[in-house]
């Protein structure tokens, strides 16, 4: 587990953009973490590096909105947990065939997101009551890909 404290909205999105050099189809992130503490600013740097299509926005009113690759990459799925109530929720959408295709990142992640994947990178995030641009950011991924976002 690293901790990495960011102190920009843009410092953020390049420690997702470093992280997503790392990534390939198949993986999940879960991203927890309150209210306006980085999430999606956090999956919008992960796009950017993963060259998808479409803007990342809170998927506040949808469930989960797939953004298709613009090269010949992974897609990026973006789920909002929220309102999410089984798994078989997101197949049932219907957004990609197979799940294991694509990056699967979650907002608001819950119990049952653990069945996604066997080994999900955990991404925590925290304000800081002093300094209102701070966000900790703790991850829990492989050593190797911790070993390179630390480097
Ligand atoms: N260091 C920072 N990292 C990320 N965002 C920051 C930072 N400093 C300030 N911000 C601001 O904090 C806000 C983060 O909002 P964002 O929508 O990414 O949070 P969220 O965790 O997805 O919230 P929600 O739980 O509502 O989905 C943005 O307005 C962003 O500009
Ligand atoms: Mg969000």
């Amino acid at each position: 587990m690293i901790s990495i404290s960011t102190t920009s909205r843009v410092e953020t999105q390049k420690l997702a953009q470093k992280l997503a050099t790392q990534l390939k189809a198949g993986d999940v992130l879960l991203l927890s973490g309150d209210l306006g503490s980085g999430k999606t600013t956090f999956t919008q740097g992960m796009a950017q590096s993963l060259n998808v299509r479409g803007t990342i926005t809170s998927p506040t009113f949808v469930i989960a909105r797939l953004h298709p690759s613009l090269t010949n990459g992974p897609a990026l799925l973006h789920v909002d947990a929220y309102r999410l109530n089984s798994l078989a929720e997101i197949q049932d959408l219907d957004l990609v065939s197979d799940l294991s295709r694509a990056i699967v990142v979650v907002e608001w992640p819950r119990e049952m997101m653990n069945d996604l994947s066997e080994n999900p990178i955990k991404i925590d995030f925290s304000t800081d009551p002093i300094h209102e641009n701070t966000r900790t950011i703790t991850i829990d991924a492989d050593s190797k890909i911790e070993k390179y976002l630390t480097s």
